[in-house]
């Protein structure tokens, strides 16, 4: 019933908003009450959509609806200042990814929550896709043996040159922030916590200020290595966007069907039927509602909200001091192996 659901408010009401506004239909724990954009023509659009106010500044959103929660979808360096504006008034917090561009704001956020005793929490969608989760349940049952091997792409083109997420100072960075903030949070979910990160820059086929391909290695706490492949530039073209290899069997979620096949076995169990976007969003939006009610936990915690800013802190870290050994190619001096004569040796 409508009374029962929370009073939700959407702060930004650009692209990702409208995914927001879609999964709040038929949503069984919160409802939409308010939309706030500085751009009053994209607030008045949304908000005209989802049946609900629409308000210029997220102030005034806050002063005149009655909240409970709200969603913060603008750009990341607005991230902490509205996070923290909401949570001071004890309004609870999802925030869309990355939680913050800086390491000091995220503590930040988590401390104030903390302390007003309100729920907060970071969007990562992939979380809540019914197969990752069914997969996560399949690692977790150990028939495929000890896991050795994570694989994840999130690669497609996208022209990203006028567009604020190839300018660092509103980003934080390129695609490592942009796409890597799912990718490492995803390998946590099914791994744990990480623990060493390398990353390698691809061609800038862009001619962007910041990196728009990169391939990053991983390993976590308990020994597993991942790769993660990310891209604005170029598609791989995969059908799953995650694989996970293990002794006796390997997992892939894909983007039409899940599957995953035992090594004792010829034949492949498929589990899913792929990525439903809508689906994920409904279920992020439900799980922070009974969260707040005190009906379930966080599947993100506060705590793992930090940990992706940290992860991608150190990435970055990694990526400026990225470390290559010369190849010594030098033609006509190549170097004898102890013990082996050359051909031409014998013939003088
Ligand atoms: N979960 C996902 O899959 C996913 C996908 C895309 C984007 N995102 C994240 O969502 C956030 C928004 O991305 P987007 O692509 O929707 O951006 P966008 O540029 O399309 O929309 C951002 C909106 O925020 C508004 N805005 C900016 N400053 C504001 C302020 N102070 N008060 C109110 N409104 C303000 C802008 O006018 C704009 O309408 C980013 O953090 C991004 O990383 C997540």
């Amino acid at each position: 019933m409508n009374d029962q659901k929370l009073k939700f408010g959407l702060v930004g009401a650009g692209a990702i908003a409208q995914s927001y506004v879609q999964a709040f239909e038929h949503c069984e724990t919160a409802r939409l009450v308010a939309v706030a954009d500085i751009r009053e023509e994209a607030a008045r659009a949304l908000a005209h959509g989802a049946r609900c106010e629409h308000h210029t500044s997220y102030q005034a959103m806050a002063r005149r609806s009655k909240l409970d929660a709200v969603i913060i979808c603008t750009p990341p360096d607005n991230h902490p200042g509205i996070c923290l504006y909401f949570l001071e008034r004890k309004v609870h917090v999802l925030c869309e990814k990355p939680l913050s561009v800086e390491l000091k704001a995220a503590k930040l956020m988590i401390e104030t929550a903390r302390q007003a005793g309100v729920k907060l929490t970071m969007a990562s969608k992939f979380r809540y896709v019914e197969d990752v989760v069914r997969a996560k349940a399949i690692v977790m049952s150990g028939i495929l043996g000890e896991i050795v091997l994570f694989e994840n792409a999130f690669t497609s083109r996208v022209d990203m040159s006028s567009r604020w997420n190839a300018n660092p100072k509103i980003s934080g960075g390129g695609v490592l922030i942009d796409n890597g903030t799912h990718s490492v949070d995803l390998m946590r979910y099914f791994l744990g916590p990480l623990s060493e990160v390398q990353v390698v820059e691809g061609k800038r086929v862009q001619g962007l200020t910041v990196e728009d391909t990169v391939r990053i290695f991983v390993r976590s706490v308990g020994g597993v290595m991942g790769t993660i492949d990310l891209s604005w530039s170029i598609n791989k073209e995969l059908d799953s966007y995650i694989n996970i290899y293990g002794s006796h069997g390997t997992v892939f979620v894909g983007w039409r069907q899940s599957k995953y096949r035992q090594s004792s076995s010829p034949d492949w169990v498929v589990f899913g039927r792929g990525y439903d976007k809508v689906q994920a969003f409904r279920s992020q939006i439900n799980n922070f509602a009974r969260a707040i009610r005190g009906e379930e936990a966080l599947l993100i915690s506060a705590e793992d909200s930090l940990a992706s800013v940290e992860v991608i802190e150190a990435a970055y870290a990694a990526l400026r001091r990225s470390h290559w050994t010369t190849v010594n190619h030098k033609v006509g001096s190549v170097t004898k192996p102890a013990g082996v004569a050359a051909a031409n040796s014998t013939a003088a």
